[in-house]
């Protein structure tokens, strides 16, 4: 652990232009400067660093953040490294806290193992190169594959003799130990002598994300029933398999520059799609994906494309790992290599060119390539064909990004119409498995809280009007909530009257985090809320450095929004928007009142700091209060109708509602006469 003292230090050397400046051409322009955003291709610069604020914002594609969360996803660093990295470039020495006694043995073992695998690296690389079985066997081997040396030099690929121990010999003349040697999978113990485990055998090292040998796997070269095709380094401290893709320390920058991750499932694809100058490639190791993986992927790009053999029992686990990558928020493609050939086989045969134009052109919709096939296993059973549409409803509504909502209603058009049903009927039945996932996550949120333990009450709310309960859900809550952090951490401490400050005005309405469904909002809101109560007063900039790089975008997100009320919202649109409750605001309308603005380009901060903050804040506030008196009447309509007996209770209940309307009423009128800046 690296101390607080040492962060510290490196945060108060941190000079984001000199940072970002290192990766990118800037040019100053005013207080800010500007340059080609490193994230997405452009040819405008529309990327800017305020060394004012310490942050960066791409108006273009919308990345945002601070020096370290720069280093995080320009190099993708962990947080950790990323520290470690500045400590170096600013002659920081680090230090250490304690580790438990625990982590410090893990981190030994860790170490050791890297350098054990390192040693082995050279010394494969070694054989494969400079020794007369090495050459013969394995590097003969590789080169009839087609591999040129370059391409074996870059990716490591080494070669182990058929000698029993040739490799572990060495390795204990070199003073390794033979403990770690066995956790290593490099030897294993055979009458209590150490034996090399991959005898014979080509040896893939597998990289980490900074470039450091985690484990190997080794291809037989002799075919032979008995032993298995590849063996891989047993789990340890290191090698964790869920987490692994092969490739990706050499694919992260091609995928990042592409913005599309090509995902194959062996390790000879990899390397010969790269020798081919197709980089941005990793591989799964022939499994079906975890959500670890996933989310590295992730990390570099939202454009996922499986590049599977036809026939591969791969194409069937990546099916089935669809629906998480969905709600990753992911866009996945599919690629068919026909004939019996892999992604390896196939580029060696048609070249370079050809494949990229084959993958290009052969790029199936991953959603309409699920439908596709579970339509033709349906065939004319109208059972079946029922229950392909639910499933193709229910896949639709896990796309639960408020990025997704345009690419959901694409989804809802194209699958209507290859199902042959109508497009309004298929939004329906996809709203409705939108509620009950919904529902269900807020009945497992309260039920956490320890309320609401009847799961009678699990059944979703009967809703009126489908479209702008979609709205609500996909975008409108998520605006209004990072709205709030908007106003709490620019105006908090300005006064609302005489008696309380804006952040007293907002936290004396009893705010429960089930209100909000982006639950980072709750969490920014709860860490100002204690703060505050102990007499600290946070700004943005005491966010900027959080360690939940979650919550750093939220917070710089939230409050440089490049979005503004248009001016041209004029008085006969307001006078309009009175005349309508919010609960008519449709996204269309909402979207044509809210234009980009060009002029907030250059200038990271566009917003109106000028005295009509308390309107802004009371604007806000009434959003707020709205989704409370809304929750309020769902919960009492419940209340309702569980109601069994007494005709007093049924009147308390829809008193209750009266008045709960009335307020509803009230504060829809006043929100009416605000014009709302998110
Ligand atoms: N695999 C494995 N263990 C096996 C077989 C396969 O771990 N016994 C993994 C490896 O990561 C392998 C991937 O599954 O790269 C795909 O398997 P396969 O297509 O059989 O191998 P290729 O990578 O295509 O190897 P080659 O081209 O040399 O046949
Ligand atoms: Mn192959």
């Amino acid at each position: 652990m690296i101390s607080q003292e040492t962060i510290q230090q490196i945060l108060s050397k941190i000079d984001i232009v000199d940072i970002v400046g290192g990766f990118v051409k800037l040019k100053k322009r005013g207080t800010n400067y500007l340059g080609l955003c490193p994230f997405h291709n452009e040819k405008s610069p529309s990327f800017t660093v305020s060394p004012v604020k310490e942050i960066y914002k791409c108006f273009g594609c919308g990345r945002s953040g601070n020096s370290i969360s720069f280093l995080m996803e320009h190099e993708k660093y962990s947080y950790v490294e990323t520290l470690r990295w500045l400590a170096n470039k600013y002659n920081i020495e680090i230090e250490e806290t304690e580790a438990s006694p625990e982590q410090k043995v893990q981190q030994q073992v860790a170490e050791s193992l890297f350098i054990i695998n390192n040693f082995a690296q050279k010394y494969f690389s070694d054989i494969i190169f400079n020794n007369e079985e090495g050459q013969d066997v394995g590097l003969s081997y590789l080169k009839e594959r087609g591999f040129r040396e370059d391409i074996i030099k870059k990716f490591q690929i080494g070669y182990c003799l058929e000698q029993r121990d040739a490799f572990s010999k060495a390795a204990l003349s070199n003073q390794y130990n033979p403990e770690y040697l066995q956790k290593s999978g490099l030897a294993v113990m055979r009458d209590e002598k150490l034996v090399d485990n991959y005898r014979g055998r080509i040896i893939f090292p597998v990289h980490n994300q900074t470039g450091k040998i985690i484990g190997f796997g080794a291809r037989i070269i002799k075919t032979n029933d008995r032993a298995p095709k590849y063996i891989n380094t047993p789990e340890n401290e290191l090698y964790v398999k869920s987490k692994i893709l092969y490739g990706s320390y050499f694919a992260r920058q091609a995928i990042d520059k592409s913005d599309e991750c090509l995902l194959v499932e062996g390790y000879t694809d990899v390397v010969s799609l790269h020798q081919a100058g197709i980089e941005n490639v990793v591989a799964s190791g022939g499994t079906s994906l975890t959500i670890d993986q996933l989310r590295l992927i992730k990390k570099y790009t939202s454009n996922l494309t499986i590049i599977y053999d036809g026939d591969s029992a791969g194409v069937k686990a990546a099916l089935r790992g669809l629906d998480m990558a969905l709600e990753e928020g992911l866009n996945v493609k599919l690629v068919l290599i026909p004939d019996k050939e892999d992604p390896d086989s196939y580029v060696n045969k048609i070249g370079a060119v050809a494949f990229r134009e084959f993958v290009a052109s052969n790029k199936k919709d991953f959603i309409l390539f699920q439908l596709e096939v579970s339509l033709k296993e349906a065939g004319s059973d109208s059972t079946k064909k029922a229950s392909v549409v639910n499933q193709v409803a229910e896949t639709i509504a896990k796309m639960n990004k408020v990025e997704d909502f345009t690419k959901q209603q694409d989804y809802i058009q194209q699958c209507s119409e290859m199902l042959g049903i109508d497009e309004a009927g298929l939004h329906t039945l996809v709203n409705k498995f939108i509620r009950e996932k919904i529902s269900k996550e807020e009945s497992k949120a309260s039920q956490k809280n320890g309320e609401n333990k009847d799961t009678s009450s699990q059944q979703p709310a009967n809703a009126t009007d489908l479209s702008d309960e979609t709205f609500n859900i996909l975008f409108q809550d998520e605006l209004q909530e990072r709205a709030v952090v908007r106003v709490l951490l620019t105006y908090g401490i300005k006064q609302w009257d005489d008696h309380k400050t804006i952040a007293d005005y907002i936290f004396e309405d009893e705010m429960d985090e089930e209100m909000f469904k982006n639950k980072k909002v709750a969490e920014v809101l709860k860490i100002y809320k204690d703060k505050y109560e102990e007499g600290q007063k946070l700004s943005v900039s005491d966010f900027a450095y959080s360690e939940d790089n979650e919550i750093v975008k939220l917070v710089i997100e939230s409050t440089n929004h490049p979005y503004e009320v248009s001016h041209r919202w004029n008085d006969e649109d307001r006078a309009h928007s009175i005349n309508h409750s919010i609960w008519d605001l449709k996204y269309e309308d909402f979207k044509s009142k809210v234009l980009y603005n060009e002029n907030s380009r250059n200038e990271i901060y566009s917003y109106n700091t000028d005295d009509n903050y308390k309107d802004d804040v009371d604007g806000v506030l009434i959003y707020l209060k709205l989704k409370k008196i809304k929750r309020l009447i769902l919960l009492n309509e419940e209340d309702l109708k569980k109601a069994s007996s007494t005709m007093d209770e049924i009147k308390h209940y829809q008193e209750v509602h009266m008045h709960l309307k009335q307020m509803q009423i009230e504060l829809a009128k006043r929100k009416g006469t605000i014009l709302y800046p998110f």
